[in-house]
């Protein structure tokens, strides 16, 4: 759809951009922190780049006013962070510790006194360890109890400050990521323990969406969902299949619980041939349809590309017959069902590059036509306000001699993403605002510090006392006339 024409951002767009709380405090152990599953994971020889870890991180703990200083002059309407449940419980449950309260707090007037909106996430990947330790975390009922506490603690202290909240960042990554790559913690291999974990954290969502509607009536609340949306190789039918395969494993697993209460039929079949499918018990699916969040937060990088499956041979054009032969001869298929259980994708879709994509220096496919495919799809499939949680690239940006950092690569980046958004909104897509990722360089989780995504730079060279100073980069002051123009300068 072409538009001659297009529509503005609506009037009060929420013009923003994100962070989370392991990425910037540190202060990992400060006025009564507990320690969170990444303070242990990042100690683990060998799991993140160079060793590096959240222990000091840019230090926003100590420099909040700094930070919402320079938000301020960018005119940035809203801010979107993360709280650290384990300031609020050091080990999880049982007493609060006021004093990790009260950072929230202030961090949440200064942003307030400046007119910036806060949007507050609950969990950002970093469960207390205490409870890791006591109860293997979000593989236990009890985690969805102790969620709750820590939320309603937070919905009555910041319910008349705070309108927009979300529940979960990104369920889709961290489940992944923790139980079947071991690449963020608990460091597990075990799909079948991946697929039971994460329907323990769809009741904990659930449940805390349900206490929010009494604590919180006039707030607004929704998870943030790390959306690629999936590509057919081509227009051979099977890879076209296979597309509607990954769409569903990859997206509508997630999306479908949050928005309709209920696991898409097909891949929950499929999980349960494998026996992998995640046990439920008679109320849940009760509780997962008693409620509807508010909004979707949309975390945007790229999607991906898949076909089918060919099993090594050298035909995909005839699939259906491959159906049935590669049967007797692959490898896979011989395994024993719990080993295919390990790789339940397989005879749903492969991935493979799509040959027209630029890649950002970390392999990160860069579709800006991809985000407004986004926004449209979920858009007709749950038809509720999209928020615009996260987007942004990772890069080596370097400070010149004369101290300025040029990331025109960003600003291209950011702008083009931007303009979907905005043929997207053309289109009828109802999105309330952009929440580019992130405020400040940050700690990229396992690519340490080098990998930049911040419209502040965070100079981690500087051994004076102005350690860790900032300094707004290039596409700081361009977003600033960004925001100004509501958009208009694009
Ligand atoms: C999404 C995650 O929510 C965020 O924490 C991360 O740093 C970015 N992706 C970039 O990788």
């Amino acid at each position: 759809m072409y538009h001659d024409k297009l529509d503005s951002f609506p009037p009060g767009f929420l013009w923003g951009a994100a962070s989370a709380a392991y990425q910037i405090e540190g202060g990992w152990n400060t006025d009564g922190k507990g320690a969170s599953i990444w303070d242990e994971f990042t100690k683990i020889p060998g799991k993140t780049y160079q060793g590096t870890n959240g222990d000091v991180a840019v230090d926003h703990y100590h420099r909040y006013q700094e930070d919402v200083r320079l938000m301020a002059e960018m005119g940035l309407k809203t801010y979107r962070f993360s709280v650290a449940w384990s300031r609020i419980f050091p080990d999880g449950s049982g007493k609060v510790n006021e004093k990790g309260l009260q950072f929230y707090e202030d961090l949440i007037d200064a942003l307030l006194a400046n007119q910036i909106e806060p949007v507050l996430t609950l969990y950002h990947w970093d469960i207390p360890k205490s409870l890791q330790d006591s109860y293997q975390g979000w593989e236990s009922r009890q985690a969805i109890e102790d969620f709750s506490q820590y939320c309603q603690v937070l919905f009555h202290r910041f319910k008349d400050k705070v309108t927009y909240w979300v529940t979960f960042n990104e369920q889709n990554v961290f489940t992944a990521m923790g139980y079947r790559w071991q690449s963020h913690p608990p460091n597990v291999a075990d799909v079948k323990r991946m697929f039971q974990a994460n329907h323990v954290i769809n009741l904990a969502n659930a449940t805390a969406i349900k206490e929010f509607r009494s604590i919180v009536p006039n707030g607004k609340i929704g998870p943030s969902f790390g959306y690629g949306p999936i590509y057919s190789y081509d227009c051979q039918p099977n890879n076209v299949l296979a597309a509607l395969n990954g769409e569903e494993f990859q997206n509508h697993w997630w999306l479908d619980v949050y928005v309709h209460g209920k696991y898409p039929k097909v891949t929950f079949r499929h999980l349960e041939r494998l026996g992998i499918a995640p046990t439920i018990e008679p109320s849940d699916m009760e509780l997962l349809q008693s409620v509807k969040p508010d909004f979707l937060g949309v975390n945007y990088y790229h999607g991906g590309t898949v076909r089918v499956n060919d099993f090594n041979t050298s035909s995909t054009t005839n699939v259906s017959t491959i159906d049935k032969s590669f049967e007797a001869t692959d490898p896979y298929l011989m395994q024993p069902k719990d080993e295919q259980a390990q790789n339940p994708e397989k005879t749903m879709f492969t991935s493979v590059a799509n040959p027209y994509l630029e890649k950002t220096k970390w392999g990160w496919e860069i579709d800006p036509v991809g985000l407004r495919i986004a926004l449209r799809r979920l858009q007709n499939r749950y038809d509720l306000p999209m928020l615009i949680t996260e987007n942004g690239l990772g890069a080596l940006d370097e400070k010149t001699n004369q101290g300025t950092i040029e990331d025109d690569y960003r600003i291209n980046y950011l702008q083009s993403h931007i303009h979907e958004i905005q043929q997207a909104i053309t289109d009828g897509v109802d999105v309330i605002g952009y929440c580019a990722w992130s405020f400040t360089d940050l700690l990229s989780w396992l690519n340490g510090y080098k990998k930049r995504y911040g419209f502040v730079y965070i100079d981690r060279d500087d051994q004076s006392e102005k350690q860790l100073a900032r300094i707004p980069k290039k596409s700081f002051y361009w977003y600033k006339k960004v925001i100004e123009s509501n958009g208009k300068i694009l």
